[in-house]
């Protein structure tokens, strides 16, 4: 007999409810005469794959009241001329949140392009300054910090899912060691009190590993690595590998078909942690706006 079919997490709505709850704190930061909160997204060189996602961060900052803006710069870009447009993004008090896109091309020193963000403005949390805080806090809010986005946003799926309190003692497995995902992910896990194990290419026994996951987050880009065979029954899965696979259009780290039989809730790709991404980009950048202006609704 087949066992029950996963729930379904709906990515997509989540993060419509998400978007609609800040673009009211936006409309109430109008009403009380606030400065319009600014994002500033930029993107370097013509990646097709970094473009959609730079244009879709600045579309829906503009549907929720951020005026959001890209600042387009050629691929030749050298550190000198990027660090230049960061330190007047720093200074331009009309800018509440930058966003640098990564990947930058090989003649970029991304780290030092990161580190000249400033921290009060960095809506990624990928400043050293805020990466340190994220470690150094047993109970990381993203009320008060600035968390990187797409961590961000499973930790919202995986509330959604088990509820408050409900993932301790939880065995979470991250697949990827990434500053982006895996590292900022283990973080917020172990928060929430989980036992965490960060896996990564080398780990060995990664099947086995899997198995034992109460909740196991994918974010490694190889599609659908992650097997069916490989889930404990009932797990919380989240995907977040975002993979164009000639013929197939686009697929996770897991085998979804295989994998929606074992777990107790998984998200598709698309439509599952991508909105939430973005959602918590927009998040960030309220946040970032009320550590500069102050709370003002
Ligand atoms: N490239 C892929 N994901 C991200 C992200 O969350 N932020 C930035 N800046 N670049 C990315």
């Amino acid at each position: 007999m087949a066992g029950a079919m996963a729930i379904i997490i709906d990515g997509k709505a989540a993060a419509a409810g998400l978007r609609q709850g800040l673009a009211s704190e936006v409309r109430a930061i109008e009403a009380a005469g606030g400065p319009v909160p600014g994002l500033r997204v930029v993107i370097v060189g013509d990646h097709p794959a970094s473009r959609t996602y730079v244009r879709t961060k600045t579309k829906v900052a503009q549907e929720i009241g951020i005026d959001g803006a890209l600042v387009e710069l050629p691929a030749t870009v050298t550190t000198a001329e990027l660090l230049a447009v960061v330190g007047e993004l720093n200074d331009d008090p009309t800018t509440h949140g930058i966003l640098v896109q990564l990947p930058l091309p090989a003649q970029v020193d991304a780290a030092r392009i990161l580190a000249a963000i400033d921290p009060a403005k960095d809506v990624d949390g990928f400043h050293p300054l805020n990466v340190g805080r994220l470690f150094a806090s047993s109970r990381p809010s993203a009320e008060v910090l600035l968390v990187p986005c797409t961590p961000l946003g499973c930790m919202h799926l995986l509330a959604g899912v088990h509820g408050p309190g409900g993932l301790s003692g939880a065995h979470a497995v991250v697949l990827g060691r990434s500053n982006i995902v895996g590292k900022p992910m283990a973080a917020l896990l172990l928060g929430a009190d989980c036992t965490v194990t960060v896996a990564h290419s080398k780990t060995r026994d990664l099947a086995g590993l899997c198995r034992s996951a109460d909740v196991l987050v994918a974010a490694v880009g190889r599609p659908r690595l992650v097997q069916g065979d490989w889930l404990k029954p009932g797990a919380t899965v989240l995907d977040v590998g975002i993979n164009r696979v000639e013929g197939l259009g686009l697929v996770g780290d897991v085998d979804f078909e295989a994998a929606v039989a074992v777990a107790g809730a998984i998200t598709p790709v698309p439509g599952g942690v991508g909105p939430m991404t973005v959602a918590s980009l927009m998040r960030n950048t309220l946040t970032a706006y009320r550590l500069q202006v102050g709370a003002l609704a």
